[in-house]
Formats: C-alpha cells, sequence, structure tokens
C-alpha cells in the first residue's frame, strides 16, 4: 500500500531574539513569571520578514534536505492564521518563489493544529496515488495578532516557520495512523476577528481589532484532554504501546501543559520532545519547527515511531504517528 513518508525537513526562524526581560520593559511581567507558568525563555519576533518570507525560507531548507526539486512538487499546503493577504494565499506566493510550477497550492486555517491537518490532508492525496510529492508548511507571524498591552497573552507567542516534503513510498515506514477533531462549542475560547463586516448595507463597528484574546485556563484544561485523548487515538489505529514510541512532539504552547499531557497519557516526560523554551508557541509552525530541530540534531533513526500531537483554535486538535 502507499504511504506518505517524509522524505525532507526545515525550519526557519527570525534572527530578532526577545527574552523574557525583553519584554518586561513593554508590560508588567517578570522573567520568572514566564518561566515558571510557560516554560517559554525567549522567542524570535520579526522585525521585517512577513509570513510568506518565513514559510519560503523553511521550504527551501525542506526541498533540500529532501533531494526534490520544485519542479517535481505536486501540492503545498500551507497551515497559517497569519497570512499576509486574503488573497493571494501564502502558498500560491511560495509557489512562485520556489519555482514549483506543477504544483497546485493553497492555505489551510486550523490554528495551531494547521500542521497536523495538513499532514493529513497530505497523506490522502498521496495514499489515493493523486499527488507524488507534498510540501507542507506551517508558517506564522503571531507578532502582528498580539496585543501588545495584553501581558496575558504577548509573553506566550512566537514568529517562525517549519516545513516538510511527504513523498509516496512503498516500504513500511510513513504515515501510520493519523486523527482529527474539532469542537466548534469552544470556539469562543480562544479567538481573533478578521475585518469588521462593514459595508453600505451594514454598518460594523471598525474598532472591532484583530487581537488574539483568550480564556487560559480553559484552553489548558481542553489541550491536556486533546492531548491525551489524540495520543491515546493514534495508538490505537496503529496497534502500538507507548513504548514503542520513541518521541512524542506536541504542540509548544507551554511547558505545564507538556507535562499534564505526558502524566494523563502515562508516558515518561522525557519522551515528550520540547522546544518552547527558545521559540515560544508559533502556532501552526511549532510541530514542524520541533520536528525539523530533532532530525538535525540526529536523534531520529530510521524505523522510530514518533507521535505529532496539536491542539489549537477552533477548538482543535489532532495527531499523527509516523514511522521514521
Ligand atoms: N506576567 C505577570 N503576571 C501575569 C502575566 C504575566 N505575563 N499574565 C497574567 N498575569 C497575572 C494575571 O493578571 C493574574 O493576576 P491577578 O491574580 O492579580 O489577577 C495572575 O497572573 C494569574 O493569571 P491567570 O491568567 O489566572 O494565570 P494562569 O495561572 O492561568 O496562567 C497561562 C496563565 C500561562 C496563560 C495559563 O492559563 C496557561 O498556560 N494556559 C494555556 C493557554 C496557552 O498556553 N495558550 C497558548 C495559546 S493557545 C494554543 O496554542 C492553542
Amino acid at each position: 500500500m502507499m504511504k506518505a513518508i517524509i522524505a525532507g525537513t526545515g525550519s526557519y526562524l527570525p534572527k530578532n531574539i526577545v527574552s523574557n526581560d525583553d519584554l518586561s520593559k513593554l508590560v508588567e511581567t517578570s522573567d520568572e513569571w514566564i518561566s515558571t507558568r510557560t516554560g517559554i525563555k525567549e522567542r524570535r519576533i520579526t522585525n521585517q520578514e512577513t509570513t510568506t518570507d518565513l514559510a519560503y525560507k523553511a521550504s527551501v531548507r525542506a526541498l533540500e534536505s529532501s533531494n526534490i526539486k520544485a519542479e517535481e512538487i505536486d501540492l503545498i499546503i500551507c497551515a497559517t492564521m497569519t497570512p499576509d493577504n486574503f488573497m493571494p494565499s501564502v502558498a500560491c506566493v511560495v509557489q512562485e518563489m520556489l519555482g514549483a510550477i506543477h504544483s497546485a497550492a493553497f492555505d489551510l486555517s486550523a490554528a495551531c493544529t494547521g500542521m497536523i491537518y495538513a499532514m493529513s490532508i497530505a497523506e490522502q492525496f498521496i495514499k489515493s496515488k493523486t499527488y507524488k510529492n507534498i510540501l507542507i508548511i506551517g508558517s506564522e507571524t503571531l507578532s502582528r495578532i498580539l496585543n501588545w498591552e495584553d501581558r496575558g497573552t504577548c509573553v506566550l507567542f512566537g514568529d517562525g516557520a517549519g516545513a516538510m516534503v511527504l513523498t509516496a513510498s512503498e516500504k513500511s515506514n510513513g504515515i501510520l495512523a493519523s486523527t482529527l477533531y474539532a469542537d466548534g462549542s469552544k470556539n469562543s475560547i480562544l479567538t481573533c476577528p478578521a475585518i469588521p463586516l462593514d459595508n453600505p448595507y451594514n454598518r460594523q463597528s471598525k474598532n472591532r481589532e484583530s487581537k488574539i484574546k483568550m480564556e487560559g485556563q480553559e484552553v489548558f484544561k481542553f489541550a491536556i484532554r486533546s492531548v491525551t485523548k489524540c495520543i491515546k487515538d493514534v495508538l490505537q489505529k496503529a496497534d502500538l504501546s507507548p513504548d514503542e514510541i520513541k518521541y512524542i512532539i506536541p504542540h509548544q504552547a507551554n511547558k505545564r501543559i507538556i507535562e499534564q499531557s505526558a502524566k494523563y497519557s502515562n508516558i515518561p516526560e522525557e519522551k515528550f520532545f520540547m522546544n518552547l523554551q527558545h521559540c515560544g508557541n508559533t502556532s501552526a509552525a511549532s510541530v514542524g519547527i520541533a520536528l525539523d530541530e530533532l532530525a538535525k540534531a540526529n536523534k531520529l533513526n530510521t524505523g522510530d515511531y514518533i507521535i505529532l500531537v496539536g491542539f489549537g483554535g477552533g477548538m482543535t486538535s489532532g495527531a499523527i504517528l509516523l514511522k521514521w
């Protein structure tokens, strides 16, 4: 049976490092508060590059490590909630920048679960033999939708991009199981409005700001429940036990969410990879950046089982289990 395997990974972070101490000059906060509540020490905040620039740079690296040429890509999916335009999509502009002249391209909105949704969609196209090579990107400039006066949210996020190339293979490795969820009934706990509906027939307030608002503790509870459930789902689908898993790469939102998820999943915390201390929460980019860091650090061997798991606005959640 045709499987989707990861042929290469890449990531890119903007150069500008913003530490917790730097943030304490903007809002009333401290390194101590941010570190103990979240595990985050610093994040990258773009001072020039756009979501498209970050996406392009991560994609170039993913293509290089895959040995697949841009012209051989059949589809580009970019997961983002901070696109540079409503139109054209980030994916279409990246297609042009890469010279991926034979690919279809679209953006996908599933907030922080975007990369997991994109991988699952790509897997269906590969399994059905519709496409052979698919470039997936998660790219965000969350700094543009943060309220920089709200200490409850502005300290949590960072900018960055992760990418991977999935390719068709008849080998036994690749994506073995996936699961996706959405619970729209909780949509109000994590929000960022788009432009208001303002036309000659419906005048709405122009004061509606496109900024992130969050009920932190509700998101916290949702995250732990979702991560635990999604991990259990993919283990069951792939008929594997937690002992057989080498790494779990969770969405990098918060150290305490990851610790609690490990506890409720009954899986040792050491198996949960964390890089949020230097990236912050990069939303749809986070899982891709983390996977690339693990791969580039030579911590993954052929045959290792790994789980990628995410949760985010919507509220969405999902996981992928793959054999490296
Ligand atoms: N620095 C100092 N004090 C702060 C800060 C800050 N940056 N932020 C909030 N506080 C204060 C609050 O004002 C409050 O003060 P008060 O008691 O005087 O009113 C106090 O700290 C406690 O505030 P809470 O919001 O109750 O803090 P909590 O313990 O819940 O921690 C946090 C907040 C870290 C956001 C937590 O709720 C959390 O981890 N939630 C998960 C949400 C998350 O990680 N979201 C990421 C984005 S969502 C996603 O990726 C899907």
